[in-house]
């Protein structure tokens, strides 16, 4: 098992067995496709099922765009970015490490973010993967038109051609149109799989393989999680095990937030990548916790005060891995005028592995907060994968649980609909 779920205080007060009925119901509704946007289940089998063909065409992409340009320019907005991003991050940290730089754009309007990376962008060899299902995108789309019309201009609209990579649908929308008219190289995104869960597809796999990370181990992963996941026995299933607990903490007692905690600075972007997948896919009918998240110790020294003390609202799941990657020892300093020398020869990992010892006992113990702790082995593109799946399943059991369509954002929509027809958009 990647994945042990450890518990506290309420949450040790939750009768599990009592919810498994309705979780072999909903297990049946997924794995049948019979639930509430069934049309959006396509990456349940996707780990196994995946196209084989398309996947080499993506390493062999990405190969050549690592010969041939210094920078991919990822260009996407929630599920089309967010998934990428946490596992580059999550794998090669978040400075330049002599692998292929990659730099996000299409998921904000704001002109001072794009001027600074369009001026970036200026004396480098770059190459675009613009990434959008619907096509329509508009800060997805405003941004690749910036990008293009600056490669075009200047390295001319042949060369511009070859750096373009279009991840979008197979046969519709306005990126669809244009890829197939300028011969761009096409990735496809399946129409049952939505935005918030295709990491494990061209979306989240090609930019992943430009970083120098192996996709293949991504896919194993989620391919293991899968098999893991496949029995919804509750005492065996994590994922549904937590799903559980998140319904429990919602429903029984009454909790507003779900706190997702790392002690990792790499992992910030895997707490977006949560967010949206649990907010998109459960807050909807005025339902639902809201998906927060934070980096200890980081933040407990900011946020810390009110988990610790303030309203109790909330409860706490912490990811937490059990080996550090890397390891830094504490110097002897004769002086010793910081008094740091008891700590002399400790590694980094040691105090970091105290610090959350003693967190979590204030948290639960004192602050009485209940916390479910996910413990994995190590951060790794095999069980980043196994992580990945893992909770794409959870989420999918616990909004059912909740009484609600995992798989539509109709919430979305609405500020789109005003945006348009105040910048005059026709037909809005
Ligand atoms: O999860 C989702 O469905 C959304 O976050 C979309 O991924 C996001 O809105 C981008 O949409 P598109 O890929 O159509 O540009």
């Amino acid at each position: 098992m990647v994945i042990e779920t450890k518990t506290n205080n309420l949450i040790d007060r939750i009768d599990i067995p009592s919810y498994q009925e309705k979780v072999n119901e909903i297990n049946d509704m997924i794995v049948n496709k019979t639930g509430a946007g069934n049309d959006f289940l396509g990456w349940v089998d996707w780990p196994v099922d995946y196209d084989h063909e398309e996947l080499d065409r993506i390493v062999e992409e990405a190969d050549y765009v690592r010969a041939n340009y210094d920078v991919l320019v990822v260009c996407g907005i929630g599920g089309s970015y967010l998934g990428a991003r946490a596992a580059i991050e999550a794998i090669n940290g978040t400075l330049p490490n002599g692998k292929m730089e990659i730099i996000w754009l299409g998921q904000t309007f704001d002109p001072t973010y794009i001027a600074q990376r369009l001026e970036y962008l200026k004396g480098r060899r770059f190459a675009i993967n613009v990434i959008s299902k619907s096509g329509t995108t508009t800060e997805t789309s405003v941004a690749f038109r910036l990008l293009r019309e600056m490669l075009e201009k200047r390295d001319g609209v042949e060369a511009a051609r070859k750096a373009i990579i279009a991840t979008t649908d197979k046969a519709r929308g306005a990126l669809f149109a244009l890829a197939e008219k300028e011969g761009y190289v096409r990735f496809t995104i399946p129409d049952d799989i939505g935005g918030r869960y295709s990491v494990q597809t061209a979306v989240g796999l090609f930019p992943i393989a430009c970083a120098g990370i192996d996709p293949h181990e991504i896919l194993l992963g989620s391919a293991d999680a899968r098999r893991d996941l496949e029995d919804p026995n509750l005492d065996r299933n994590q994922a549904y095990k937590y799903a559980v607990i998140r319904r429990a903490m919602y429903a029984t007692y009454h909790k507003a937030v779900e706190m997702f905690v790392t002690y990792v600075p790499g992992l910030v972007q895997i707490g977006e990548w949560w967010k949206q997948l649990f907010g998109e896919s459960e807050g909807k009918g005025k339902k639902g916790l809201l998906p927060d998240s934070a980096t200890f110790t980081t933040d407990l020294h900011s946020l810390g005060q009110f988990i610790q003390d303030g309203t109790p609202v909330l409860f706490e799941t912490v990811l937490h891995l059990s080996h550090h990657r890397h390891d830094v020892k504490v110097p002897h300093d004769e002086a010793n005028l910081d008094g740091l020398n008891y700590l002399e020869g400790r590694s980094l990992g040691n105090i970091q592995d105290r610090a959350f010892e003693g967190t979590l006992a204030a948290h639960t113990e004192d602050g009485k907060i209940s916390n479910v702790v996910l413990e994995l082995e190590e951060m790794n593109a095999h069980n980043l994968g196994y992580l990945f799946y893992f909770f794409e399943r959870a989420c999918a059991m616990s909004a059912y649980l909740n009484g609600v369509n995992p798989f539509n954002q109709p919430g979305v929509e609405i500020y789109k609909r005003n945006m348009f027809r105040l910048l005059g958009k026709p037909g809005f």
